[in-house]
């Protein structure tokens, strides 16, 4: 792989396509799937074809109320929809989670940099997720199944609360199913009916087949979770070039223009959300940052 991964250069396919401007592009829902309580994946009809690098994020708004970033969580090869997984936690995003098809939201994007899927071909891919930061993954899941003998080993580490808050539960069964990827779930509770793992994600990094002088490493998930999950991943010997997370931080212009998004001498907006782990290191075991 090279590690010297700068998403912020186009690359040979599908290289990161320029923001549609910043001004938002009223969008029709053609369809609402319900993931679970608070949690909706929206599928939106834009105008033209809309293309994204596995990573990447628009800003939804929601006339009258505000903007967010959500992540782009479709396959990145469908230009005429644009997919988004989003999760009740405020304002806006309440209100997105309660759009219904044939409903407007304004969007612009794409933004933000991205995981480094076509640099690591050649490689084994080791994906760690948490909750709802299996959205932002499930983009480089479908393009590595996509061109799946481009890869070595693939493996999908996958921890959510309880078995109720397993997100495309569906398709992770269906990845499972595919004997050329390793799908291991966990959930933090279970009651006795439960078969599977139970404990934290960064757990089954121990007993995950990594082989670390061959593998890339791409993690998202609450800042907790990914702190233990790099830990796990240098205890198995990966080197911190090999890894990479994404970020969230509150964003406002998403173009490097507002400082919302400031993470240590970066804009997660501009340099990020996704980052090479060496790059942010220094800063990212300072909270306050
Ligand atoms: C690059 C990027 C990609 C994202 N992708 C997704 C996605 O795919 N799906 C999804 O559901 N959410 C995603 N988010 C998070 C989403 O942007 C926030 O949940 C949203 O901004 C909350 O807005 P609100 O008005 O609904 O809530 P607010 O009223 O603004 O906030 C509610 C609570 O959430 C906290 N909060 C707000 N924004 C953030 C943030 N960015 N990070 C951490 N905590 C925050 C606030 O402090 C508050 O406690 C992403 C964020 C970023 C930066
Ligand atoms: S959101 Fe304005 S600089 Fe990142």
């Amino acid at each position: 792989m090279s590690t010297d991964h700068n998403p912020g250069e186009a690359e040979e396919e599908g290289g990161a396509p320029s923001p549609h401007g910043v001004v938002p592009t009223p969008v029709s829902v053609s369809r609402v799937r319900r993931e679970m309580a608070g949690v909706v994946t929206l599928e939106l009809t834009p105008a033209s074809a809309f293309g994204f690098v596995p990573g990447q994020f628009n800003m939804l708004y929601m006339f009258g109320l505000g903007e967010v970033a959500i992540s782009l969580s479709g396959a990145p090869a469908e230009e005429n929809r644009v997919v988004h997984t989003v999760r009740a936690v405020g304002a806006v995003t309440q209100a997105i989670t309660r759009l219904r098809r044939n409903d407007v939201v304004g969007v612009r994007g794409p933004y933000g940099s991205y995981w480094p899927v076509l640099e690591s071909e050649g490689n084994d891919v080791v994906i760690v997720a948490g909750g709802i930061g299996l959205a932002p993954l499930r983009p480089v899941i479908y393009r590595v199944l996509a061109h799946r003998q481009r890869y070595g080993r693939v493996v999908v580490l996958y921890g959510a609360r309880g078995p109720a808050d397993i997100l495309y539960r569906r398709e992770l069964e269906a990845w499972q199913r595919h004997l050329d990827v390793d799908i291991m779930v966990t959930v933090d509770h279970a009651a006795a009916d439960w078969r599977g793992n139970v404990g934290v994600v960064p757990a089954l990094i121990g007993r995950a087949p990594i082989d670390p002088d061959h593998t890339v490493a791409m993690v998202c998930g609450p800042e907790i979770m990914m702190r233990f999950t790099i830990e796990a991943l240098r205890q198995r010997g990966l080197v911190t070039d090999r890894i990479f997370l994404s970020m969230e931080r509150n964003m406002k212009c998403a173009i490097g223009f507002c400082g919302h998004c400031q993470f240590g001498p970066a804009f997660v907006c501009r340099d990020g959300p996704v980052f090479r782990f060496d790059r942010i290191a220094p800063f990212f075991n300072i909270r306050e940052i």
